[in-house]
């Protein structure tokens, strides 16, 4: 028997038995008609956690992060304000511009997931521009950031953020795919995280464990904007509330199942990084949530060839295991923990990472 290790995403967790369990049993009804009991339970339940007026759910969180553009450019020639490692530039296929005719203006990221305040303040474009301009309809923050490698921001820069973008009549979107789990790493209640963003965006398929579904928040009047764009993206699901069930379930414990990987994937990078190799590297002080980002400095081991040699079995292997990941960019590979690991997973993880390195 071949053990397996899945660390390519926190979105490969498998419904646990109580999900399927309230799945069967779940009072559903046409959500098209807004009658679905479990679906409205779900998506209050996510509007009160986030400080928000209403919400709505979407089938994922890239049609979470589209339909709340779109609603945030409702007129034509809009654009939105990216940072550019961000998901919604680099993973949602253009969405915006491909399916929500909104032009993308682009900030450098840094390191950390945050950008320049300063280069923020050049991107504004008024309501009512010069011919030749578009306006700018709404700016959007990742928190944690993905391809940061799961960093959280820092709430004074959300908080400068808002501000530029309020004194300049300008919303603020936050991609919150992974929200709960900057609560987490910050001790800040989401409510507030989030305060002075108009919309937020949570993923219920990633570390809370769901199968499907996000939820995006706001005002009661955003909100039906957003269920207009869902319609229209052909996100408008019927007895959909079999999905919403297994979120609800996650949400109970979302909290406490989040910070055991959170405190999984600083223990696993601090043990990595005692192995003092050259050939792979990773950095234990930036591991802020359950992403942990393997550098690999030297040309005798690329990401790549990791990669192959972790999903294989080895001739030094002690044990059977394979251990899924997959590349990032930069010549790294991102590696993401999730309910559906156990410690001895990441144990057998780290083994098969000493075989390598030898
Ligand atoms: C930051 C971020 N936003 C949005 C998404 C999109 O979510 P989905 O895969 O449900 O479309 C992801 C998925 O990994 C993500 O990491």
């Amino acid at each position: 028997m071949v053990r397996e290790v899945d660390l390519r995403s926190d979105t490969v967790t498998k419904p646990t038995a109580e999900m399927r369990r309230v799945m069967a049993e779940a009072v559903v009804g046409d959500d098209v008609y807004q009658e679905d009991p479990t679906i409205n339970a779900l998506e209050e339940r996510v509007a009160k956690l986030l400080g928000k007026e209403a919400g709505i759910y979407v089938a994922s969180g890239t049609m979470g992060n589209l339909a709340a553009i779109m609603a945030h450019c409702w007129t034509r020639g809009q654009e939105v304000v990216v940072g550019e490692l961000s998901h919604i530039l680099k993973s949602e296929q253009g969405g915006v511009a491909q399916l929500g005719g909104v032009n993308v203006s682009t900030l450098k990221n840094l390191d950390d997931g945050t950008f320049s305040l300063e280069e923020l303040k050049e991107k504004f474009r008024p309501a009512n521009p010069d011919i030749h301009e578009p306006s700018t309809g709404v700016v959007c923050l990742e928190n944690t950031n993905n391809r940061c490698g799961g960093r959280v921001l820092p709430q004074s820069f959300i908080q400068q953020v808002c501000d530029i973008s309020r004194d300049r009549g300008v919303p603020v979107h936050m991609d919150g795919a992974r929200l709960l789990n900057a609560a987490v790493h910050s001790g800040i209640p989401p409510h507030e995280i989030v305060k002075d963003c108009a919309s937020v965006s949570m993923c219920l398929s990633k570390g809370i464990g769901a199968p499907v579904g996000s939820v995006v928040v706001g005002s009661k009047e955003f909100i039906v904007r957003v269920r207009r764009c869902r319609k229209v993206l052909g996100g408008a699901m019927r007895q959909a509330g079999i999905l919403a069930a297994a979120a609800l379930v996650g949400l109970d414990s979302a909290m406490e199942r989040l910070s055991v990987d959170h405190k999984r994937a600083k223990k696993l990078a601090h043990e990595i990084h005692n192995l003092k190799s050259d050939l792979l590297t990773v950095d234990p002080e930036v591991v802020e949530s359950n992403m942990l980002l393997l550098n690999f400095p030297s040309p005798r081991l690329t990401s790549a060839q990791f990669v192959e040699k972790m999903a294989q079995i080895n001739p030094g292997d002690k044990e059977k295991v394979i251990v899924r990941c997959g590349t990032w960019f930069r010549n790294r590979v991102r590696w993401v923990l999730h309910s559906d690991l156990t410690q001895e997973d990441l144990d057998l993880a780290l083994q098969k990472i000493r075989s390598i390195l030898v």
